[in-house]
């Protein structure tokens, strides 16, 4: 099929890389020249598994790059747009790029098209899509518009799309079904799993994905309902966390518990310092909004946001309550990028949290895998100032450090030199707010190790005010 991707974000760029490895004519089209030309000359803007060798298999065969939006609709059947919907400042999702594309896209179209909205947007997204583009006069028999919500994870965009649970469409009228099935053929008829170079099956992976056909609106509010659900799992687990450390119980063990019952899952059930990212933070928001406007009083969600808040605060407290003052402590950190697998800052507890030690007189030396260049790029006054520096390796983070945070999930971070780290700390201490280790082995490797919702663990069972080699903290 000839398929137009409006918008070369994180959704975009993978989905339409992805689309041109099941085989159809892909042009991806941005307004951004620069990045286009990047993208030409072969750089891939994001960190992304699976993605340069999708953009080097296809890049100028099945995928090509324009800023020619009109041209492009009219070299193609299906034209999805993928374009942002950056939050208002009431918490809405912004819809201008939105309208603008749809406005762009009416102009253009020469003949039957399926448009579909593949950014999240609000529910009745696409009833005003279809009212903008019959606002310019558009014949309604030669479009139809459809919603086809992406699921996939940052880090793991290329695998969750073409490895996906589920493929919603939503569709209102039949012919438009007919051309989303088609596009998405390879993935449900199986063929593109057997195919030659085909991306490699995560373990997790019941194949083929099943298609849900469903209304535009359905499909709209289950993008938006999915997101909140995962965001809201990730805060109850969090609230439960805080229970255990009241009461002394673990909540690795708690949530092994819980997540066995099949109904709950043990997924997204990890503890640790709150949702961040590009998608959660919004879209639970939007949710809120787009609730309120419908006239249902979601407060659940204003729950959800809340508990993910105190999240990072409680860890503040924890941070304090190990050091005592914080003015002039040195701290390693490990981890910028809002989750692990990814060099995406956007909302991430891990750069709000160095703000607020930042604040408090910390000097910060951090380590990240793939996201320093991003937080170089906003930490420029901190670095000029001094109070931030980067480091090269998890060891450098921690030399000479009062003690060790960590705040992403990279699985280089749950796999570390505990006896080399031990040595180079100053002090034996780790903050941990994402649980990558087990409380006892830390403590046998002689660290004084916090984690979220579970008890402090201490050297061998000694107090942690009594130091390596049974050294007093001076
Ligand atoms: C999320 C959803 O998982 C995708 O399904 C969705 O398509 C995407 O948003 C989107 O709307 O575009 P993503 O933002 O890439 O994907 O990140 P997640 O892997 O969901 O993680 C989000 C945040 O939750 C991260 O900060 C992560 O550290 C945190 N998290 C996740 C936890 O604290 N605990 C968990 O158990 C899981």
């Amino acid at each position: 099929m000839r398929i137009a991707m409006v918008g070369s974000g994180y959704v975009g760029l993978v989905a339409g890389a992805c689309f041109a490895d099941l085989g159809h004519q892909v042009v991806i089209v941005d307004n951004d020249e620069a990045k286009l030309e990047a993208l030409k000359n072969g750089q891939v803007p994001i960190h992304e598994q699976f993605l340069p060798e999708l953009l080097s298999r296809h890049r100028g065969k099945g995928l090509e790059f324009s800023s020619n939006l009109q041209e492009a609709v009219q070299a193609s059947e299906v034209i999805f747009v993928a374009v942002g919907t950056p939050q208002t400042e009431s918490g809405e999702a912004d819809l201008s790029f939105v309208e603008s594309v749809a406005r762009e896209i009416s102009g253009a179209l020469d003949g039957y098209k399926v448009i579909v909205e593949k950014s999240t947007v609000p529910v009745y997204t696409s009833e005003w899509v279809r009212k903008v583009i019959l606002q310019n006069g558009t014949d309604p028999g030669c479009f139809d518009v459809a919603s086809n919500p992406e699921f996939l994870r940052e880090g793991t965009g290329v695998t969750d799309f073409l490895f996906p649970d589920r493929i919603v469409i939503g569709c209102d009228s039949e012919r438009s079904a007919e051309v989303l099935r088609k596009v998405y053929a390879p993935m449900t008829d199986g063929s593109y799993y057997k195919s030659a170079g085909a991306i490699p099956r995560p373990d997790r992976a019941s194949l083929p994905p099943l298609l849900l056909v469903t209304s535009s609106k359905s499909a709209e509010l289950i993008k938006h309902a999915s997101n909140s659900f995962l965001a809201m799992k990730i805060s109850f687990i969090n609230a439960v966390a805080s229970i255990c450390e009241s009461v002394g119980a673990d909540v690795n063990q708690v949530c092994q518990g819980v997540g066995s019952d099949s109904r709950i899952g043990r997924r997204f059930l990890n503890p640790g310092i709150g949702y961040g990212g590009s998608c959660f933070p919004k879209d639970v928001l939007a949710f809120r909004a787009v609730a309120r406007e419908c006239g249902y009083d979601f407060r659940l969600l204003d729950e959800v946001m809340h508990i993910n808040e105190e999240q990072r605060t409680r860890f503040l407290r924890k941070v304090r309550s190990a050091l005592w003052t914080l003015r002039g402590k040195n701290l390693g950190v490990l981890g910028l990028a809002f989750k692990g697998g990814t060099d995406d800052i956007r909302e991430s507890p891990a750069l709000f949290l160095i703000q607020a030690l930042l604040q408090e007189g910390c000097h910060i030396t951090a380590y990240d895998p793939a996201a320093m260049k991003r937080a170089e790029e906003v930490m420029q006054t901190e670095i000029r100032q001094s109070k931030i520096k980067f480091a090269a390796s998890a060891y450098e983070a921690a030399n000479g450090a009062d003690a060790l945070l960590i705040l992403t999930e990279w699985d280089e971070f749950a796999h570390l030199d505990l006896d080399r780290l031990n040595q180079v700390l100053k002090y034996p201490i780790v903050i941990d707010g994402r649980n990558l280790y087990d409380s006892e082995v830390m403590s046998a490797h002689g660290f004084t190790y916090y984690s979220v919702g579970r008890a402090v663990s201490h050297p061998d069972g000694v107090p942690s005010t009594v130091l390596r080699n049974g050294a007093k903290r001076a």
